[in-house]
């Protein structure tokens, strides 16, 4: 049985997210309704999860004190990470110690904080099919890795191919080079555009892909205490440096590599373990399917969920975090659309936000962070209609409608 408690009592049920985004803010909104008392942590103040949280606290969560620290006086039943970048050995050490439950898992927070962790669990433990990758310390090795050396690393990674530093998201970093006079700007680009435990890179070989996927899948309690898996109907979406643009709900697939995508999502999510929502990144080729990615939390290619399903991705991860039922139907086809800031400026507004809401069947999404720059993501537009591609129309309509603009 779960029972849950009333906000700011001593019974309060206490949620913690580490990291208060845009999807860290839904979460958080999901987790109110069910009168659970939360706490939004960010590295900035005023994050979009700070406005509708109970508390607000803002620290460095790659810091391990720091994250140790805020753990242990705030005491929350469920901590719950949203982003990668966060001290994750140091969950691990409070959940093995009993301090706290960590979403879905420390482990699995850990494993997907950097990309080798999860590729090679993925590729190498689990067996998964991937596209062909090495990682790399330096430019020497890089070339190295592309080429191939003889009898030693087999035949190389060859041309097209993609370089990612090991930690960063959203395309951060990232580039597809197509011969050797673009390895060195590939390298420089990825030493620029990673995070924390920058100077390692990973390699891949391009995947000629027909289209990608996300498959969402909850791991939540069933009526008789085990975890069940539930799948979500395929997301589609397009990436333009990286970086989503625009998804909708279903993606139509051929039945084999369905079933495919939802067998890889089940390996790796089973092993990865706990409950909650996981987004699952895989590129499609006819009836063959690679395990792109995991984020062992919703997903932003997802957003799309919230008009599209009887519970979003957020509401969810909410339920299974919390041990309680989920129901993963779709209630329409639909589909979202990215709104950039467009504009570099703190407190900006948005023109045309009635115009926008006049596209048949639209909703909209302003995150509310404090600083817009041009390719930070502000807001989402979220259309339905029986007919994906006409939610993919009034999306894409919707968005190009609001204006962000600087004051
Ligand atoms: N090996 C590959 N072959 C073909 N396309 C690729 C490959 N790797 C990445 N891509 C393209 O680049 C996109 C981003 O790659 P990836 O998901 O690895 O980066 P990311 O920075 O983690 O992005 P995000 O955080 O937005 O998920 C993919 O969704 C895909 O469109
Ligand atoms: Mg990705």
């Amino acid at each position: 049985m779960t029972t849950l408690g009333t906000p700011l009592s001593p019974h309060a049920t206490k949620v913690m997210l580490l990291g208060s985004g845009e999807l860290g803010k839904e979460v958080l909104i999901a987790l109110q309704r069910l009168g659970v008392e939360t706490i939004a942590v960010d590295r900035y103040n005023h994050a979009p999860g700070q406005q509708v949280a109970h508390h607000a606290r803002t620290i460095t969560m790659s810091d391990p004190a720091q994250l140790k620290a805020l753990i242990h006086a705030e005491r929350p039943h469920l901590v719950v990470p949203e982003i990668e970048a966060i001290a994750t050995p140091m969950l691990e050490e409070l959940e093995a110690a009993g301090v706290v439950r960590v979403i879905p898992t420390a482990r699995a927070a850990r494993l997907t904080m950097d990309r080798e962790g999860i590729r090679r669990l993925a590729a190498e433990t689990l067996g998964l099919p991937t596209s062909p990758y090495q990682f790399c310390d330096s430019l020497a090795e890089l070339q190295a890795a592309i080429d191939g050396v003889d009898g030693v690393d087999g035949p190389g990674i060859g041309y097209p191919c993609v370089i990612k530093p090991v930690m960063s998201s959203s395309g951060k970093g990232q580039s597809k080079i197509d011969g050797p006079a673009d390895v060195q700007q590939a390298w420089d680009y990825a030493m620029a555009g990673g995070r924390v435990g920058a100077g390692r890179v990973i390699v891949e070989g391009f995947i000629d892909f027909d289209y990608e996927i996300t498959q969402l899948t909850v791991r939540a309690l069933g009526a008789d205490g085990q975890v069940e898996t539930h799948f979500c109907e395929p997301i589609g979406h397009i990436q333009v440096s990286g970086d989503y643009v625009e998804s909708w709900q279903p993606h139509p697939m051929p039945a084999t590599a369905l079933a495919r995508s939802r067998q890889i999502a089940k390996t790796v999510t089973d092993n990865l373990g706990g409950q909650g929502l996981y987004g699952v990144e895989l590129f499609v080729k006819g009836d063959q399917v690679w395990f792109s990615e995991v984020s062992p939390r919703p997903h932003d290619t997802g957003l799309v969920t919230l008009t599209t399903q009887v519970q979003s991705e957020f509401e969810l991860h909410a339920r299974a975090i919390l041990g309680l039922p989920v129901n993963t139907a779709l209630r329409s086809p639909g589909a979202s659309a990215v709104i950039y800031g467009g504009v570099e400026a703190k407190g900006i507004v948005f023109d045309g936000v009635a115009e926008a809401l006049r596209v048949p069947n639209t909703d909209l999404r302003l995150f509310g962070k404090p600083e817009s720059f041009a390719k930070r993501r502000m807001g989402v537009a979220l259309a339905f209609d029986a007919d994906v591609e006409v939610a993919r129309v009034n999306a894409k309509l919707a968005a190009s409608k609001v204006k962000p603009r600087a004051v």
